[in-house]
């Protein structure tokens, strides 16, 4: 049997109609707020590849901006935040507009379901408190942490008020995903492997824990997949805390290690290198081999260790599809 396959940011640059219908929106937020344009972003990489799943065309990055924090996306330069500098700045963050503000997300998703064929799966999805609340408080994207650290080191009560928000936010966001159509939710941690062992547990894994605990409340048959990038023997606490139903791993993560140590608890997602897909050819054809076979032995979903990156080919997305699509290992 095959195991199923989509790519994270399946949707984006590396498209051309990508490009096109980016071109239209205006600003990245345009685009992400317009359902008639979020719906066809989210539908480009389904209708040229045939993947098993359509993500979500969103951002972790819409929790921040619904709370009322200014975000705007800057040609070439990424995400930029007004940032949230200590304690007191935690007044200007609020639930009041929240759903208001989101409600194009759920409307994307309601005509998502409604256009999609039964066998392509709906992911959901939102961005982990940590990383989230990196952006939230360097204003950007960041090397070292630095600003978001001495917070949460220097004043954990405080950084704990704005964990427990951005949990609460996200919990009642992922909610209202389930409730306009998603089928499954994926938790982006992307930056957990920037805090040591005890930290992240603390500030990555509990959070996470605590969000999912929300959702299994009401909806315990969603299951949620949990990408703590970067951490690196931490997976085993992931899986062995056991609350997910999936993790994805990060291209660091050793296939025999993952199989014995993780498969067993949790079903697992990745983890080929996206520069494989910008290479191609026969690399990428022996790597996903090797995933193939070494990962596909349990409960497995085909996917990259990061998301897409602008300069691959999608030639190479289409023959790696194949290679998995004819997969009879
Ligand atoms: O996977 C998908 O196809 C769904 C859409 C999606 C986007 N961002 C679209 C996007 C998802 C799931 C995300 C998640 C996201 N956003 C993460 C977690 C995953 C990861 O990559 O680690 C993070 C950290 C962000 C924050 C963010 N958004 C950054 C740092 C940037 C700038 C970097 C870049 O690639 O430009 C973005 C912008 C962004 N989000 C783009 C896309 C397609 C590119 C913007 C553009 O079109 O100009």
């Amino acid at each position: 049997m095959r195991p199923p396959i989509w790519l994270m940011r399946q949707a984006g640059r590396y498209l051309p109609e990508y490009r096109a219908t980016r071109a239209k929106a205006g600003g990245f937020l345009d685009l992400c707020f317009t359902p008639d344009l979020a719906v066809e972003v989210t539908l480009q990489p389904i209708l040229r590849f045939g993947l098993d799943a359509a993500i979500l065309f969103s951002d972790i990055l819409v929790v921040p901006h619904a709370l009322g924090q200014a975000v705007r996306f800057e040609e070439g330069k990424g995400p930029l935040l007004d940032p949230l500098v200590g304690e007191s700045d935690l007044s200007r963050l609020s639930m009041a507009r929240f759903h208001a503000g989101l409600q194009p997300v759920y409307e994307t998703l309601r005509r998502l379901k409604k256009e999609l064929p039964r066998e392509t799966a709906l992911i959901g999805f939102a961005g982990a408190p940590w990383t989230v609340a990196s952006y939230m408080i360097e204003g950007g994207s960041s090397r070292d942490y630095a600003k978001t650290k001495a917070w949460a080191y220097g004043e954990p009560e405080s950084f704990q008020q704005l964990v427990d928000l951005v949990v609460e936010a996200t919990a009642q966001y992922l909610l209202g995903q389930i409730d306009a159509g998603a089928e499954v939710l994926q938790l982006f941690d992307s930056w957990a492997g920037a805090l040591d062992h005890r930290n992240m547990l603390r500030w990555s894994l509990e959070p996470c824990r605590a969000i999912v605990a929300r959702i299994r409340q009401s909806h315990p048959e969603i299951p949620v997949i949990l990408f703590p990038r970067g951490v690196g023997v931490g997976y085993l606490d992931f899986a062995r805390a056991g609350f997910m139903r999936g993790l994805s791993l990060d291209p660091g993560v050793p296939l025999d290690w993952a199989w014995t140590q993780l498969q067993g608890r949790v079903a697992l997602q990745g983890n080929l290198d996206p520069q494989l897909l910008v290479a191609g050819g026969h690399a990428m054809r022996a790597a996903a081999e090797e995933i193939l076979t070494k990962l596909n032995q349990g409960p497995f979903i085909f996917n990259l260790g990061h998301g897409i990156v602008p300069e691959t080919p999608p030639e190479h997305v289409a023959e790696l599809v194949k290679i998995v699509q004819d997969w009879r290992g």
